[in-house]
């Protein structure tokens, strides 16, 4: 018998004797089938990290709707539709991605600050289930374009709490500079003005204070927030149907420790209970806590180049397959897919792009050779779908793992695909 140790906090992924597994299926073979970089996903960790939101929303009437920017590939979709989630959308794009992937439009709610004309009417088209609205000038254009259709749309306002969420600048939006939702002062003002309107209805209320939260407090604060407006919009005649309490629960990158979803929500449950909305429709939008940790970037070791001040361990994934370290300093763990006979030194592991900013991970130890094959962990969320072709690179292959099972879900773009679109004059 092998050992087997399965890599912190992601039990799906493990090394039995030693070679990395997702579920039952080895990486190093898949590397060799597939090629290189190549996003490989455990579907059971997604229904996992599913479930333990499910297991917090027990006994109540709570709807899941995936936030799909986190990985948005239609296999993903397929696997939440399919275990009856709804879709967190941001953009037609999305919306057209959830309908191929067989999701239910009517459990589709519609994010984001900037929705065109164009895409409010491809929502209302296929009845969507809510349109979070996030400023006064968009109520007045989403009731025209209702009205224009003969419809009515039903929505929630975006409401900014103002809390700090205590995670990276770039991706805490729940504060008073952020562009995102009404500030909490014009909130009732805004409510007032989207009940007189004749194209919408009003469901709901919703907020979303950031990502990559490991902190309880701050949505315990939101929420407190969110319940005081609930209390004023209400007492000035307007029914708050559901209350969205957004996403951004975080994961564990390198040793972070963000609460489980179940206790997360226990305590979140208590404050709703103990302010007498317990009962109340709720929703959610969990994005990277579903797929963060369900997912690795399989990359092979090109070429090692020591040096002075830095060894460089150059390998064939690269910000644009892996953009989160350049745009946020990330941390990604990387570790071999098997044991290897190469030399063990501190690296830099770098992208072949023409950028300084290209990297994976900084000073790590490694015992790696050329033709090595490393996984890229925490590779499920914000990744792929923020891939690019930057470098006239392909983006990378896809390939779901369920048991024993690994179906490719996604085709290696060739060169020819990224320049498909162009034309000569
Ligand atoms: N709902 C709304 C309105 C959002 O803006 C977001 C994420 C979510 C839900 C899902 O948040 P999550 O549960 O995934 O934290 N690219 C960045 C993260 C950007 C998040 C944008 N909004 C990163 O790689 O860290």
């Amino acid at each position: 018998m092998t050992a087997t140790t399965a890599l912190p906090g992601q039990p799906h992924i493990r090394y039995s004797g030693d070679q990395l597994h997702v579920e039952g299926v080895v990486l190093s073979q898949l590397a060799q089938e597939h090629g290189t970089p190549l996003f490989v996903y455990s579907k059971a960790a997604m229904l996992s990290a599913l479930a333990a939101y499910q297991r917090g929303f027990a006994g109540r009437q709570a709807q899941i709707c995936y936030a799909m920017k986190a990985n948005s590939s239609l296999a993903i979709l397929q696997v939440f539709a399919e275990a009856g989630c709804g879709f967190d959308i941001v953009s037609g794009g999305e919306l057209a991605r959830v309908l191929a992937a067989g999701g239910d439009p009517a459990k589709v709610i519609f994010s984001g600050v900037g929705k065109t004309r164009h895409e409010m009417k491809q929502a209302l088209q296929v009845g969507i289930g809510c349109f979070n609205v996030e400023s006064e000038a968009e109520l007045d254009v989403l009731s025209e374009v209702a009205m224009g259709m003969g419809k009515v749309a039903p929505v929630s306002l975006r409401v900014n709490p103002n809390v700090d969420p205590k995670t990276h600048p770039y991706i805490s939006t729940g504060l008073k500079g952020n562009k995102f939702g009404i500030a909490h002062e014009d909130t009732l003002r805004a409510y007032r003005h989207a009940a007189s309107l004749p194209g919408l209805k009003v469901v709901g209320i919703d907020c979303h204070i950031g990502s990559q939260i490991t902190e309880t407090n701050p949505y315990l604060d939101a929420m407190d927030r969110v319940l005081d407006l609930v209390a004023d919009i209400e007492a000035a005649g307007i029914p708050i149907h559901h209350i969205d309490f957004g996403g951004g629960l975080g994961i564990n990158y390198n040793g972070d420790t963000p609460p489980e979803a179940d206790a997360l929500w226990a305590q979140l449950l208590t404050k709703l209970d103990t302010r007498g909305y317990g009962q109340r429709q709720l929703m959610i939008e969990p994005g990277r806590s579903l797929v963060g940790n369900a997912g690795v970037c399989l990359t092979e070791v090109l070429y090692l180049k020591p040096g002075e001040q830095k060894n460089f361990c150059i390998v064939d994934a690269a910000m644009n397959d892996l953009p989160r370290p350049a745009m946020y300093q990330a941390f990604h763990q990387i570790v071999p897919v098997k044991t290897s006979a190469g030399q063990d030194a501190v690296y830099d592991v770098v992208g072949p792009v023409c950028e300084s900013g290209d990297w994976i991970g900084r000073d790590r130890q490694l015992q790696v050779q050329a033709g090595d094959v490393l996984a890229v962990l925490s590779a499920g969320a914000y990744c792929m779908s923020m891939a690019s072709n930057y470098n006239t690179r392909g983006r990378a292959a896809e390939v779901l793992v369920d048991g024993t099972q690994a179906h490719l879900i996604r085709q290696r773009e060739s060169a020819f695909d990224t320049f498909a679109l162009e034309q000569l004059v």
